[in-house]
């Protein structure tokens, strides 16, 4: 469903290198160094917008052009960063009306980054000219290699409260809604008197005495915050574009909130680049606990990237300790763990894989963001490593553009996803799943692909998996409902949480009865509903003689005539009511749960639909190892990730030729503490649709 417009055709490494921060008699020697540790390309320029225009409308090359010719010289090729995430200090001094802003106002001052609002006409203006700059430049440099725009689009903040995105959202709410009443209809105005009279009354979130403003109004600020930063992108992407050479790409790093990154890699990229820190995941604060997913857990990340672009980059991949001066965030990588990462991300989409930084800076906020080398460039364990991680990618390159083959999928779609943001009786519901459903597919050995649904989704793109699971659709459309109806008559089993329904496109609650639009879908009626109560045990059903674990929030359902119980709440003042139902429509089925996915209900749930171990006929491995299949023009491999500091026994069921270790192996094989290994199964077609057919 993606339309990617560049593929990298090799596995290879590269690093985030900033010129600016070093002595350039520094750069040659480490230039070459890299090249001696398999680094073929750096990310450089996306903070150094003084190195061009130090002073207004002066544009300066020297040093670029400088750095630019010695990588063409050295064959290192460049991701050249627009500096826009990082204005210079004569443009906020001279124009504060650019900056962001705090909810009450008080601006966000030079000092930092991201500080910016995308919404200024000014600051575009100054955008488009240092963009324009860079690309009339270096467009057809020999050495680049890319574009990268801006930084971390929606990471330091995706709260825009400038004057300028004041005004731009009446715009946008003017051209959405057409009319103030329409507008007043939709958000539900006549609540506490909010009723808007004359435009210029609409605004975006401001301080007010309960900070709880109309939750409509936000879904929107949202949709509009997310329309605003593409419009942003796309503004760059075109300038770039339009100054570049053909086989120039232009992408970005990293996803985050408020912001629909599948029409953002659409419509502005051609190829998405994320950025992966592994270790975020444990949380210094944190107790040991050994059953926790921890770095692992980034798989789910990944997962995300891989949905809205299948054959990603990554533009910096954790290969230090990390912090700032201000936070302490994350411990050194073990001896293994670098590489272990580095191939977590390969083995789930990425062919491109960047490390932040080739140098920790010695001054500035990050100076604990440690990157390969230290402070005193010696070479330590972690250059070491890369080296040898870069011989390993030699011997993987046939995986380069491998596609991902889920055993399932996991639908989503960014209305759900905003309006989770905002209403926290959503997000509880929303983040369990979430958490739930991952750590149920990893233990399970049965990965699952993040799959977009919009208005116009083809149900026969949903086609390809035989599963899927849409824990928690409160807000629903006509549109997609009959294209998840398509789905299930031709044969797709389709499970649904509790709450589903809930609600309108305005995240308005719908008045008919839940699961709202869902009902006929589901066959189900719902009674009565409520949060699991902290004076209760932790509620739970029956399915058959297994007790189903049904936590957080409970929708007490009744069944339809010719929809079966599957099973029935067992505790608490519902105990008889249904929990689990199953009706049957064409060729499938809808399964409605009214609880929300824990990892032991969503294992339950997936072990019923038959994907439990589905590789099993290949493989069987502890459930500490994550599998990854992949495959391409008839072939597959298996990839088996070990994240724990012990060793891992699995055993393959048939022979394969590790492409790591160069062996063939059956039976019993040993993975390593933080131990990777890529099998490539036999049999190619026949296995793969068998395995097809069963699941
Ligand atoms: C990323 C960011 C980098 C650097 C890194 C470590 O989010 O893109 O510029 O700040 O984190 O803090």
């Amino acid at each position: 469903m993606s339309n990617q417009r560049y593929q990298w055709d090799r596995l290879s490494l590269g690093v985030c290198y900033y010129p600016e921060h070093w002595p350039e008699r520094m750069w040659a020697e480490d230039l070459d160094r890299m090249k001696e540790n398999g680094i073929g390309t750096v990310r450089i320029g996306e903070f150094a917008w003084s190195k061009i225009e130090p002073v207004e409308g002066c544009f300066t090359f020297d040093f670029f052009d400088r750095f630019m010719g010695l990588c063409a010289e050295k064959g290192i090729r460049v991701i050249f960063g627009t500096p826009t995430a990082t204005p210079p200090a004569w443009l906020t001094e001279a124009h504060p009306e650019v900056l962001n802003a705090r909810m009450d106002g008080v601006l966000y001052r030079h000092g930092g980054r991201k500080h910016t609002s995308c919404n200024s006409p000014v600051y575009l203006d100054y955008c488009r000219k240092i963009v324009t700059a860079i690309a009339e430049r270096y467009g057809h440099h020999p050495a680049l290699a890319g574009w990268q725009i801006d930084n971390e689009l929606n990471c330091e903040t995706a709260d825009y409260y400038a004057e300028a995105d004041d005004e731009a959202f009446r715009v946008w709410c003017r051209e959405r809604y057409g009319s103030l009443d329409a507008l007043n209809e939709a958000w539900g105005t006549v609540f506490w008197n909010l009723t808007y009279t004359d435009w210029s009354q609409v605004h975006i979130q401001r301080p007010t005495v309960t900070n709880a403003v109309n939750p409509h109004m936000l879904l929107d600020y949202s949709r509009f915050i997310s329309d605003s930063v593409i419009r942003f992108a796309a503004l760059q992407a075109e300038i770039l574009r339009k100054h570049s050479r053909e086989d120039v790409f232009i992408t970005t790093n990293g996803l985050f909130g408020r912001l629909d990154n599948h029409r953002l890699t659409d419509e502005c990229l051609d190829v998405m680049t994320y950025d992966s820190y592994p270790n975020f995941a444990y949380g210094l604060d944190r107790a040991f606990d050994p059953k926790a997913m921890n770095d692992r857990g980034w798989s789910r990340a990944l997962t995300e990237v891989s949905s809205v672009c299948p054959h990603f980059g990554i533009m910096e991949q954790q290969s230090g300790p990390g912090g700032w001066y201000n936070r302490m965030e994350s411990s050194a990588p073990r001896p293994g763990q670098l590489s272990l990462w580095a191939l977590q991300s390969v083995a789930h989409g990425a062919d491109f894989v960047s490390f932040f930084r080739w140098r920790t800076c010695p001054f500035g906020t990050e100076i604990y963001w440690h990157g390969i080398l230290d402070y005193d460039s010696r070479t330590n364990r972690r250059l070491r490593e890369v080296k040898s991680l870069s011989g390993k990618l030699d011997r993987l390159q046939e995986l380069c553009g491998a596609d991902h083959a889920a055993a399932f999928g996991v639908l989503h779609d960014y209305d759900n996803q905003f309006d989770a943001d905002i209403d926290v009786w959503h997000r509880r519901l929303a983040q369990a799943s979430e958490e739930g459903i991952f750590e149920a597919s990893q233990r399970l050995h049965a990965p699952y692909d993040r799959v977009l649904l919009r208005d116009d989704t083809p149900a026969e793109a949903l086609l390809a998996y035989p599963v899927l699971m849409y824990p928690h659709p409160l807000i629903m459309t006509a549109e997609r409902v009959s294209i998840l109806k398509r789905y299930v008559e031709k044969g797709g089993t389709l499970i649904m949480g509790c709450r589903a329904g809930l609600k309108d496109i305005h995240g308005r609650m719908v008045t008919q009865p839940q699961p709202g639009l869902l009902r006929e879908l589901t066959g189900t009626t719902v009674e009565d509903f409520t949060f699991a109560s902290i004076a209760e045990e932790t509620p739970y059903a029956m399915l058959g003689a297994q007790r189903l674990e049904t936590p957080v929030f409970n929708d007490v359902l009744t069944a339809d005539e010719g929809t079966k119980v599957l099973a029935r709440y067992a505790s608490s003042y519902y105990a008889g009511a249904p929990a689990l139902t199953e009706k049957l429509i064409g060729e499938g089925r809808v399964l409605h749960f009214g609880a929300v996915f824990s990892r032991e209900t969503a294992r339950l749930l997936l072990s019923l639909c038959g994907l439990n171990e589905p590789f099993r006929e290949w493989i069987s491995a502890p459930e500490e190892v994550e599998l990854v299949l992949r495959r391409k023009g008839g072939q597959r491999w298996l990839i088996a990730l070990n994240y724990k500091p012990q060793r891992q026994i699995c055993r393959l069921e048939v022979p394969c030729g590790a492409l790591l270790s160069g062996e063939s192996c059956a039976g019993a094989f040993t993975l390593p503490p933080y131990g990777v290994e890529v099998f490539r199964l036999p049999g190619a077609d026949e296995l793969l649709t068998a395995r097809k057919e069963k699941l």
